[in-house]
């Protein structure tokens, strides 16, 4: 075992995806696919035909073949608008103007084939390993924990969720945290809030200049309950200016300011929500006790595997749980083939708070929901030292906050 295999700890495979040829490349590919510390995600001969993959693969290193003799700089460039993941370069044959052009360059390393299926093993380890301490040291320190709220039907409960879950974050679980609704173009979380936003994510996108951390705090509305709220654009015209690239950087800016970032989503895999699913730590799937949502949501977790999103970030909400439908929690398991992790029941505390403009774990604290919610929040998030104190006391329990 190696120096960076040993820090890499649990020696998960590692994620890889093939772009471009060159000659020794089909060898070399075939070796790989059948190596334990490595996954083969995909490959594709053109670049722009992989961009799904590239940016939802949660990749920890592209493997990118040429047969040029320089460095393919617009084949690189275009891998970096899609990922950050560490980028290796396959050539083969002796290209001097090629190495030499890498040096300059953010591309971890050069691979000249044919070469011992180990030597390659071993540089994307080591190449995987660094990128993960560099986006690990980025920023100001701070990675916030992206969790998006997803269910492919209408009216499922995702903003009921995410504004409530957000809210609690905040409130109970001292955390700083965003909440951003990416239901572009009929986003409801800050009527859900009571907010009237004077900006939105569309003035934020259509902005002159680099995003940072700065301007995006100018750009949000805070919450009395400690909340900060980036809306959905006001009219659903707007919405397309938010695109997949903007997106991509605002949650990379995002997670050097907030601790956690809650996403509301529309039921559409559309490009935003592709670069949310890139970065996504926990993908909250709601569904209900339906038939219709049922399917659905199984049609969903066929897309997201197309997309190669990790399986194990993917939790279960089932919410009005316990609503009398002639359906089961165990009948919805067994249909999924997955547990339910957390279950939130029907309440009429949602629809009473929704018209109130006051989520109900702050404005009904003790209702059923709100618990509900807590312990969601409590589920997603190990909280900071301050809260566990207030949690001893209770306020972070299942008690009346
Ligand atoms: N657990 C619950 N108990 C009672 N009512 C609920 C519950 N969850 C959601 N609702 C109600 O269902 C309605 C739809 O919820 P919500 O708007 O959160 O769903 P959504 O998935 O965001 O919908 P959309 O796809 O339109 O954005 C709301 O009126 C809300 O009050
Ligand atoms: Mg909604």
């Amino acid at each position: 075992m190696t120096t960076a295999d040993a820090q890499n700890g649990a020696r998960e495979p590692v994620r890889v995806y093939f772009t471009g040829t060159c000659e020794g490349l089909d060898k070399l590919r075939e070796a790989l696919s059948n190596h334990p510390e490595l996954e083969v995600v995909g490959a594709s001969e053109q670049v722009s035909q992989a961009s799904s993959v590239l940016a939802g693969g949660h990749l920890g290193c592209v493997l990118h073949a040429t047969n040029s003799p320089s460095l393919p700089m617009n084949e690189l460039a275009a891998i970096r608008e899609q990922t950050a993941a560490p980028v290796i370069v396959l050539a083969s044959g002796a290209q001097s103007t090629l190495l030499e052009e890498a040096l300059e360059s953010d591309v971890s390393d050069v691979l000249l084939l044919p070469q011992l299926t180990e030597n390659v093993v071993f540089a994307i380890r080591k190449a995987s390993h660094a990128g993960r301490k560099l986006a690990a040291q980025g920023g100001h320190g701070r990675h916030g924990k992206i969790v998006t709220v997803f269910s492919p039907k209408g009216g499922t409960g995702k903003t009921s969720v995410a504004t409530n879950l957000a809210s609690a974050l905040a409130k109970h679980g001292g955390k700083r945290t965003l909440l951003l609704d990416l239901d572009l173009q009929f986003g409801d979380a800050a009527i859900m809030l009571g907010v009237e936003p004077e900006k939105t994510i569309y003035d934020l996108v259509v902005a002159p200049g680099e995003l940072d951390s700065e301007k995006l705090a100018g750009y949000t509305t805070h919450h009395p309950c400690g909340l900060d709220i980036l809306p959905a654009p006001l009219r659903p015209e707007d919405a397309e200016l938010v695109t997949e690239a903007k997106l991509g950087r605002l949650l990379e800016v995002a997670r050097d300011s907030y601790d956690v970032i809650v996403v509301d989503t529309s039921p559409f895999f559309h490009g935003p929500m592709l670069a949310t699913l890139d970065r996504t730590d926990e993908l909250l799937m709601l569904c209900g006790l339906d038939v219709p949502t049922l399917k659905n949501v199984r049609l969903s977790l066929q897309t997201l595997d197309l997309l190669s999103f990790p399986t194990a970030r993917i939790r279960f909400v089932l919410n009005r749980a316990n609503s009398k439908v002639g359906m089961s929690k165990k009948e919805v398991e067994g249909a999924l083939d997955m547990k339910v992790a957390f279950e939130i029941p029907s309440d009429r505390a949602v629809p009473v708070s929704v018209n109130r403009g006051n989520p109900a774990v702050l404005g009904d604290a003790g209702s059923e929901f709100a618990g509900a919610i807590k312990r969601l929040a409590q589920g997603l998030v190990t909280p900071t030292p301050a809260a566990a104190k207030k949690a001893k006391k209770g306020l972070f329990s299942l008690a009346k906050a």
